[in-house]
């Protein structure tokens, strides 16, 4: 982007592919990391005298317009941010898009409608996404890609458009590939890894690739379960992925193989019911060892001895990643395994990242000083894709 601010794009139409896809509830956004994270581009091409026009997904709708996904809390968010009115268009490539981006004055911005409203975004077919992506073109002059969160979705605005225009790749996206490269390029060891969230299938190939990459690998959340039943262990009703045994069974005995040091949970916090996230009612919970779970209980959290396990885990690191929470952190009574790996980041000397949606909303909404982490990633699958060493479209397409 750099370059291209010296080049100058005073008047230039430059079309922001943003990540905006923020949490909500009941409409209202609970944690606008994301938003805040774009705000570096958005500031620079606007105070070049760009007009620019920043577009992103939110959610899943079904490739037309549903407005529990309007893209206008997060446009209302970022004119608050910018401290600047920001113009919303109430669709993508329409008349409303044509006439917000016509009526921008230089330094002023305007965001269109969620992309996913179009099937044509994530069409997997590649003359659909191409009609979509020309649509898009006649918006802009310029792109510049700074959606990390989506670098990985082979989509319109992600991957054809940018060949269809003069496209750089914006602050966070620089950021984000800098940080993320110091996990795989000569990583410093000790590296050890902490992964949780609910399902183990989310995860597979990158604990594939870690087995082969880490020192240590600390699990925790929903996903741990499988581990434990992998090895032997009832585990009431938690979650389970009964078909992904065999693949778990068999990273365990790699990593025995590999000398990586794959560490569960020694003890949990369990409940015969899950959590109203709602209310936050307080619950009835016990805590047992993870070889004991009662068969009408299911594991929430990662127990206290865990939390001092794990943190011990973490104390020597050099390099640390993060990605998931260790249990229901959304609920007071399941919170301290995520908090406890959040405080061992905080406390460790060593670089360490936070990547993935919930795991970077964890850290802000239990509290913690987003500045004590080396780096908090607003991509969740992209950085996980990325450790992963998969070529990602969005990447791909910027570098070409
Ligand atoms: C994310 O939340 O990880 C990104 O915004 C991508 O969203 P998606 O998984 O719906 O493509």
């Amino acid at each position: 982007i750099d370059e291209l601010l010296s080049e100058g794009v005073s008047g230039k139409r430059v079309f922001v592919r943003a990540d905006l896809n923020v949490p909500l509830a009941d409409g209202v956004i609970t944690d606008d990391g994301r938003i805040r994270a774009v705000l570096p581009t958005v500031k620079a091409l606007a105070e070049a005298g760009a007009k620019v026009v920043v577009a992103s997904h939110l959610g899943r709708p079904k490739g037309a317009p549903d407005p529990a996904f309007s893209l206008l809390p997060a446009a209302e968010r970022l004119g608050e941010l910018l401290g600047a009115p920001v113009a919303f268009a109430q669709d993508t490539v329409g008349p409303a898009a044509h006439e917000a981006v016509d009526g921008l004055e230089p330094g002023q911005v305007a965001v269109i409608e969620n992309l996913r409203f179009n099937a044509g975004e994530t069409s997997k077919d590649d003359t659909e996404r191409g009609e979509f992506a020309d649509r898009l073109a006649a918006l802009a002059d310029v792109y510049v890609g700074d959606g990390f969160g989506a670098v990985h979705r082979k989509h319109a605005s992600v991957y054809d458009l940018p060949a269809r225009l003069p496209h750089y790749a914006g602050y966070l996206i620089a950021t984000e590939v800098g940080v993320l490269k110091k996990l795989t390029d000569d990583v410093k060891r000790p590296y050890v890894v902490a992964l949780g969230g609910a399902k183990v299938s989310d995860k597979l190939a990158v604990i594939d690739e870690l087995l082969g990459k880490a020192d240590r690998l600390l699990v925790g959340g929903g996903m741990a379960y499988t581990f434990l039943k992998a090895q032997g262990h009832e585990v009431g009703i938690s979650l389970l992925q009964e078909d992904q045994i065999p693949t778990v069974t068999e990273y365990l005995e790699r990593a025995a193989k590999n000398g990586v040091e794959l560490v569960l949970p020694v003890d949990v916090v369990a409940s015969t019911e899950f959590p109203d996230l709602k209310t936050k009612a307080p619950t009835e919970h016990v805590v047992v060892d993870a070889d004991r779970i009662p068969a009408d209980h299911e594991g929430l959290d990662i127990g206290p001895r865990t939390r001092e396990l794990y943190a011990s885990k973490l104390a020597d690191a050099a390099t640390v990643f993060w990605n998931g929470p260790m249990g229901v952190f959304e609920h007071p009574d399941y919170a301290e395994g995520t908090k406890a790996v959040a405080q061992a980041l905080v406390d460790s000397d060593g670089f360490t990242v936070v990547g993935g949606g919930d795991s970077a909303a964890a850290v802000r909404t239990l509290g913690f000083d987003e500045s004590a982490f080396g780096h908090i990633s607003t991509g969740g699958g992209a950085s996980l894709e990325y450790l992963e060493g998969k070529t990602l479209p969005g990447l791909a397409a910027l570098e070409d």
